[in-house]
């Protein structure tokens, strides 16, 4: 180990607990020195698989070795309130998965914990990570593209039809993603808070309105496959108001067929346009300025390579200095989550004959 690098247990290793420790692995400064699940087995795999020294069948195991110096919290949604507490509770500065927690409240009790603790805290809002999101918003800030009037953002996944990614009828990772006993929001829990992030922090510009229909359709008889019951969200349309009235629409899917993970952003201004896409690989930008105005003539933009939210926070860990986005501003996701579903219940669909 480097000298004064930080020492990161990894909670929760399932499917994207891989990607952090890979992307850990490579980043100096910080040495992954624990693995822990409630699933030792799955733990011990993990670590053995990683080169990880350590492996703990529980957070509290891991917390009474107490050889760890910040965590990476990569267990499914409903795990993150209690275990990020009992982390922050340890003095543990937390990067954790998103959502942030299953509703505004406990997210904002994690985001007051931490700060009133001094405590590194950060969520892997991932598509922070698209190069064509960051140039993008700084072009927005320069004023290049005036005043934002109009925004269309999707985020569409095609894993309820498709089975690139596994089978999910039988694998236990997305049954949870389908259940809300299982602490799943939906559609609007998984991907959700992406897109919305990548609309919020494109534009620059906070939502401040919103109305929204979310559809749980049919997927198995009796609505339910052993312990999980089939409920949630799988796809949600939303319109949104932004802070300086612009409007919007963001919607989001897992059924949307011939999609893998796509997310789209436009961003309509009054002196130009910019066309971002992303996915969990790469990214794009094309942009309609000046006299192309007048022709709708799109052209590709150059985007220099921008840090990894890993990256971020080891950053934030060696030098004390909260790193971007954090328990706050995910916080302020949450709300959006939370009023989403409040709108659709109270919403009026006008029935048309
Ligand atoms: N940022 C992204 O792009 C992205 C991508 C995929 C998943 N995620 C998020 O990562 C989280 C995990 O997703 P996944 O696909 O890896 O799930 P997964 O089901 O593959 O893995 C979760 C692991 O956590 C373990 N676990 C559950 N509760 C625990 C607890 N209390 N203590 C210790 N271990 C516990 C499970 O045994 C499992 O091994 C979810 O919140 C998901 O939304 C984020």
């Amino acid at each position: 180990m480097t000298d004064g690098a930080r020492r990161l247990l990894i909670l929760g290793t399932g499917a994207i607990a891989r990607t952090h420790a890979e992307k850990f692995a490579l980043i100096p400064g910080c040495e992954l020195v624990a693995a822990a699940d409630m699933n030792a087995e799955r733990a011990r795999d993990f670590a053995a698989a990683h080169a990880i020294p350590n492996a703990f069948g529980s957070l509290a195991d891991a917390i009474a070795w107490d050889g760890f110096d910040a965590a990476v919290n990569s267990t499914p949604d409903a795990a993150h309130h209690p275990t990020t507490m009992q982390l922050l509770a340890a003095g543990k500065p937390v990067f954790c998965e998103k959502p942030l927690a299953l509703n505004h409240a406990d997210a904002l009790q994690m985001t007051e914990a931490a700060e009133a603790a001094g405590l590194v805290n950060m969520v892997n809002l991932t598509y922070r990570n698209a190069s064509a999101l960051q140039t993008a918003r700084r072009m927005i800030d320069a004023g290049e593209i005036g005043e934002v009037r109009h925004v269309q953002a999707s985020y569409l996944q095609s894993w309820l039809t498709g089975r690139h990614w596994g089978d999910w009828r039988t694998e236990e990772r997305w049954l949870w993603r389908l259940s809300s006993r299982h602490g799943s929001k939906g559609v609007m829990g998984d991907i959700g808070v992406h897109i919305l992030d990548f609309a919020t922090y494109g534009t620059g510009l906070d939502i401040t309105g919103l109305s929204a229909r979310m559809k749980t359709f049919d997927k198995a008889d009796g609505g339910a496959i052993d312990v999980y019951t089939l409920d949630v969200n799988d796809s949600v349309a939303m319109t949104v108001e932004f802070a300086n009235g612009a409007l919007g629409v963001v919607h989001m899917s897992r059924f949307a067929t011939g999609k893998l993970n796509d997310l789209d952003l436009l961003i309509h201004g009054d002196r130009g346009a910019l066309k971002i896409w992303a996915n969990h690989l790469d990214s794009s930008l094309e942009v309609c300025l000046g006299p192309d105005i007048d022709t709708q003539t799109w052209t590709p933009y150059p985007c220099p390579p921008t840090p990894r939210n890993e990256e971020r926070f080891v950053i934030a860990l060696l030098s004390g200095q909260n790193g971007e986005p954090d328990f706050r501003h995910a916080t302020r996701i949450q709300k959006l989550l939370d009023l989403t579903f409040v709108a659709d219940a109270e919403a009026r669909t006008l029935p048309v004959d």
